[in-house]
């Protein structure tokens, strides 16, 4: 069956390369990616270029998982666009590296921010819509 699919973090690295390979498998793939205009326009581009030549249904979306408004935002125009959304990929973050007394509070207090609190942010986008389309199909496996 064919999903509609939110990867998050896709301008680069294993987000980038699932966003692809979901997208050849045959599913909508949501490549979404913060500062879609300035930094990461190119991989938007790429990415777009991609879908073109492989003849697949892989899109972008901005999305940063530091913004409860942008995750709001990202997940209502997918859901407005296709309907439904049935697969949320959180795979935004960043690794540190070093000695343990390198990092300040702070710093640490960032890396959890986006590897750990960005995923309440996205789901709370993403959840309800999720939880909307459980009731339907749980209506339609009644109903047959
Ligand atoms: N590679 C490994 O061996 C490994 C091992 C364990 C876990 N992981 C985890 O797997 C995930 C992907 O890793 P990777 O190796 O593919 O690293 P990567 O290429 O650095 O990918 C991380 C992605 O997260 C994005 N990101 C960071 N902050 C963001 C934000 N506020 N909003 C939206 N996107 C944001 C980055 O986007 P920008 O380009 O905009 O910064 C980047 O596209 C990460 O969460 C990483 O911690 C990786």
């Amino acid at each position: 069956m064919k999903s509609i699919i939110v990867i998050t973090g896709a301008s680069s690295g294993f987000g980038a390369l699932a966003a692809r390979a979901l997208a050849i498998a045959g599913h909508t793939v949501y490549a979404s990616m913060r500062e879609t205009t300035g930094r990461n326009a190119a991989q938007m581009e790429a990415a777009q270029e991609f879908a073109v030549e492989n003849k697949v249904d892989l899109r972008t979306i901005e999305l940063d998982v530091a913004s409860q408004e942008s995750a709001d935002q990202a997940i209502k125009t997918i859901v407005e666009k296709g309907g439904r959304l049935d697969v949320v990929i959180h795979n935004a973050g960043h690794m540190v590296f070093g000695a343990a007394e390198a990092f300040t509070p702070e710093q640490l207090l960032q890396v959890y921010d986006i590897n750990v609190l960005s995923t309440q942010r996205v789901n709370r986008a993403a959840l309800p819509q999720l939880r909307k389309q459980i009731k339907w199909f749980s209506a339609m496996g009644r109903k047959h």
